[in-house]
């Protein structure tokens, strides 16, 4: 490896799950909200987000230390004192996800869950774009379902708006680069 571009940060599948995502939800969303009325493109993109979630949660318990929810999700008391300096005006000098941003990954895979969860069980009643498990629970069920699943696409537009524009503040306001470390893998430690 080449020594001047730092140690590894982020192990492939990490990597490779931060893009897939990223391709696969905003293939998901557009599908959604701009595709056809036949859904079934949607329903696939869909199942892509769910895949990409699960394989992350699992890396989060058996993956290396830096994708490891242990290492980077920490209490309230360290949220705050990282919060408080958040504004100055330097690298924050975090190895992998810093508390604030560990508030995010948390919250935005939780959230993609939910999103799957109310697709899977969703009835438009129109017959054609049924959710796979709508079949298996009461009609309260498919409803409610249904009336989840567009708030929560919103949810996760703001959340992801929010991400890049926590990793644009990064870049402008502090001067640090997290974007190559997610391409290259690399940082200097
Ligand atoms: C992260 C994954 C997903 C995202 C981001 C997403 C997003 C969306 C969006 C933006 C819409 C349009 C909402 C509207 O404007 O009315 C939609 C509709 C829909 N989605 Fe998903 N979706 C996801 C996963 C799924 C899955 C896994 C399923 C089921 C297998 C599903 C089933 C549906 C159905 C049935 C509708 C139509 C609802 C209606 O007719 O009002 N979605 N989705
Ligand atoms: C072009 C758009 C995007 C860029 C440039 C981007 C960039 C990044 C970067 C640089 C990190 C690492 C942050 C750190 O150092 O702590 C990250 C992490 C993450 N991003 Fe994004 N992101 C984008 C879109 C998205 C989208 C659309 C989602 C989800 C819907 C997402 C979900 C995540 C998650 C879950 C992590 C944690 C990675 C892990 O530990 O596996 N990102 N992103």
């Amino acid at each position: 490896m080449p020594s001047g571009s730092g140690e590894q940060l982020w192990d492939p599948v990490v990597r490779v799950l931060h893009w897939a995502l990223v391709l696969s939800f905003a293939t998901a969303w557009g599908l959604g909200k701009f595709g056809p009325d036949q859904m079934t493109l949607h329903f696939y993109a869909g199942y892509t987000v769910a895949a990409i979630v699960v394989l992350r949660v699992l890396w989060g318990f058996v993956g290396p230390q830096t994708a490891r929810f242990a290492s980077f999700v920490k209490g309230p008391g360290a949220v705050l004192r990282y919060a408080r300096h958040l504004p100055d005006r330097k690298p924050s000098n975090t190895w992998g996800h810093n508390p604030v941003g560990a508030l995010f990954v948390v919250g935005v895979l939780l959230v993609l869950a939910l999103q799957i969860l109310s697709g899977l069980f969703a009835d438009p009643e129109d017959y054609i774009n049924v959710g796979p498990l709508a079949q298996y629970v009461s009609s309260d069920i498919t409803r409610k379902a249904l009336s989840l699943h567009e708030p929560l696409s919103t949810l996760l537009l703001v959340m992801v708006i929010a991400h890049i524009a926590a990793i644009g503040f990064y870049r402008r306001w502090k001067g640090e680069d997290l974007v190559t470390p997610m391409i290259t893998g690399r940082k200097k430690g």
